[in-house]
Formats: C-alpha cells, structure tokens, sequence
C-alpha cells in the first residue's frame, strides 16, 4: 500500500530542486499535494496538468503567505497533514561584506517563514490526528562554512525552531523534524559547483565521495512523513554521504 495514502501535503518551494523531488514523492505513494513557489514558470513546468497537485504562486516571505498557503490547501484538499517547509535562499559572501538587508532577506525567507506559516497550519495539523513538519535545514545547521555566516545562521536557527515546536506540538500528535543535506545537485548549489575546486572539497568531504541528488533527500522526507515515523521528533535528519561526520 502507499505509504502517503490520503494524505494532505503543502511544500513550498516546491518549483525545483529538493522541493520538487518531495512534491513528486508524496504524489507518487499517495498523497494529495499543494505545491508552493515564487516561480508560476517553474510550477507549470514541473506540475502541470498533473490533478494529484494544486499550485500556489506566493512568496513564503509575503505578510499574507500563511493565510494564502494553509486557506488554498483547505479550500482544495480540507486539511493538511504534511507540511513541508522547504523554501530557501542562499548568499554568499565574505563576512564583513554582507548587509543588513541580505541578512533580512535570508532570514525572512528560512526562519521567519517557517514559524509563521506553520504556525497557521497547527490547528489543521491538530485536527489531522497526525500531523508532520518537515522543515530543511542544512549540514550548515551543525556547522559553518566560507562565506556563508548568514546561510549558516539561519540554519543553525531552523534547528532551534524545529526543536521548540517539537516540544510544544508533541501532545497532539505533531512530529517536527528537519533534514540536514549535504551538498545536493540543484539550482541553489549550481553556480557553487561552477568552482571546481569548491565541487571537489564537498565530493571528498563525504565518504560515499559524490554529491547528492534531491530525492535522495525526498526519500528521507517521505520516512519522516510516514507511519513508520510516528516516534521521530526533533530530529536533525542528515543526508549528506556522511560529510558531517568526517573531519
Ligand atoms: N542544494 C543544496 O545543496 C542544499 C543543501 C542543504 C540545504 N538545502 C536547502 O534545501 C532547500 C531547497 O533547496 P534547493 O537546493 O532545492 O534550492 P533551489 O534553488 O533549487 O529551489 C528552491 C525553490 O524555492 C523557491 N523559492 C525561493 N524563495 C522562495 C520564496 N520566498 N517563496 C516561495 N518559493 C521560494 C525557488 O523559486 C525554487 O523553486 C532550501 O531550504 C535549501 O537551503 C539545499
């Protein structure tokens, strides 16, 4: 049987990369899935025409987002047992170039964002029975990187919400993990591979001794989506090829 069968899933930056590799996991074991980005483009490329997905162009960052995000999987789908918040956006620079209105930016989208729109959809995940937060941090959630003080703060800072909110949400039957990738294969990390040198640090660092590729990390949302999952809070999930562990 589909492991998402019935299911009721929002993803936001759902357009590309990690994002779209979740989307299409979920619909594929069963689930019903709102698919949110900033890129209607993207969006159509990836879902359209395809009924076992809605689509919302919205920015996460907008005053507005969370009550458009959770009242559109309400009006298509009644609930919402998955939230996946998956939207983020990097900037890299050496520490001492970078501004207040980049750290704003970053901010807003990959901390900010994820309190309020899961915030809004607690009462709908409440409802569910067994409701799942999956949000994506980052390797950099643990560690830091050149140039990127900003990215790695906000990070850092998913983990410390996905720990509170697992501890708050926890008698209702609220799982809130995050996943931890590694160096994946996607548009965010496109123009870094550009720099053979930064490609051929981060295939070494992991010993599987390659990059990643987003549904390697769709696969490790879809667990932590499941029944199989039910016990499994609080969580920084790695998926990195084992990057973090080695010195
Ligand atoms: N690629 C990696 O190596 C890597 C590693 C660790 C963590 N992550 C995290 O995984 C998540 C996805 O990254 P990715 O590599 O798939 O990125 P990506 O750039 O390939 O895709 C991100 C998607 O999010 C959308 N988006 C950006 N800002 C948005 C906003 N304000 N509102 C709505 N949609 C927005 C973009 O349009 C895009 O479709 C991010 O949170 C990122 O920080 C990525």
């Amino acid at each position: 049987m589909a492991k998402l069968s019935g299911k009721r899933a929002v993803v936001t930056g759902a357009g590309n990369g990690i994002g779209l590799a979740i989307a299409r996991v979920f619909a594929d074991e069963g689930a019903r899935v709102l698919t949110v980005d900033v890129s209607a483009a993207d969006l159509d490329a990836a879902f359209g025409g395809d009924e076992r997905f809605a689509t919302l162009v919205e920015d996460v960052a907008a005053d507005d987002a969370p009550s458009s995000i959770v009242g559109a999987a309400i009006d298509q789908f009644g609930g919402i047992d998955i939230l996946v918040n998956n939207a983020g956006i990097v900037v890299a620079g050496p520490f001492d170039t970078l501004t207040d209105e980049q750290f704003d930016s970053i901010m807003g989208v990959n901390v900010r964002a994820i309190f309020r729109i899961s915030r809004e959809a607690v009462p709908h995940l409440k409802a569910s029975g067994a409701g799942r937060i999956i949000n994506l941090g980052s390797i950099m959630s643990d560690l830091a990187g050149p140039a990127l003080a900003i990215y790695g703060t906000s990070k850092h800072a998913v983990a410390g919400l996905s720990k509170g909110m697992a501890v708050d949400l926890g008698s209702y039957g609220i799982t809130v993990n995050y996943l931890q990738p590694g160096s994946i294969v996607t548009k965010m990390s496109e123009p870094f591979m550009d720099d053979p040198e930064f490609k051929a640090y981060w295939e070494a660092k992991a010993p599987i001794g390659r990059l990643g590729q987003p549904d390697e990390v769709a696969a490790a949302a879809l667990f932590l989506a499941s029944a199989e999952a039910q016990f499994v809070s609080g969580v920084g999930f790695n998926v990195d090829g084992g990057a973090i562990v080695q010195f």
